[in-house]
């Protein structure tokens, strides 16, 4: 099968769009919750089917922006009252 110019043409823009939706989607800016040591409990909790909400408790215990600092642009600030990190920072 040979592809006409108009089938790579139609394949592009497809592609085109493909990566514009990726990159308005967020995931690409905010880092996603690492895998180590450190954060492996809290993947143990959503192994063990605990809400995001719940989890998100534990997060503040360790990121409490004093003894580790939140970039200063960040957008919820610690004393802000609950934090949803799970919305902007992803597990997976
Ligand atoms: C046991 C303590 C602990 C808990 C609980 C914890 N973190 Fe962390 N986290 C750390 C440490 C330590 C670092 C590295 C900090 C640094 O480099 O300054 C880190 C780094 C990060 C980073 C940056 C990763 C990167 O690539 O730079 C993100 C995002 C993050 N944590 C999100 C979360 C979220 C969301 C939760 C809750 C689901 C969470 N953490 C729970 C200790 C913790
Ligand atoms: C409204 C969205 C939003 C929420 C909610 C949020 N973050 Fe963030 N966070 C960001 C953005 C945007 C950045 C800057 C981009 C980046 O580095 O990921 C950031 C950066 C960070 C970093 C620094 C990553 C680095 O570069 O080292 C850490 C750590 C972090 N957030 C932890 C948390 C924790 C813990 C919570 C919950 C207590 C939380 N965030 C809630 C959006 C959010």
């Amino acid at each position: 099968m040979k592809l006409r110019k108009g089938d790579i043409i139609f394949i592009v823009i497809v592609v085109a769009i493909f990566l514009v939706f990726y990159l308005i989607s967020g995931d690409v800016k905010t880092k996603a919750v690492p895998r180590n040591a450190q954060h492996q409990q809290v993947y143990d909790m959503l192994a063990a089917g605990k809400s995001k909400s719940d989890i998100d408790l534990v997060c503040v215990t360790c990121h409490d922006g004093v003894n580790i600092k939140f970039p200063p642009d960040h957008p919820v600030k610690p004393t802000g009252g609950k934090m949803s990190c799970h919305l902007c920072h992803r597990m997976s």
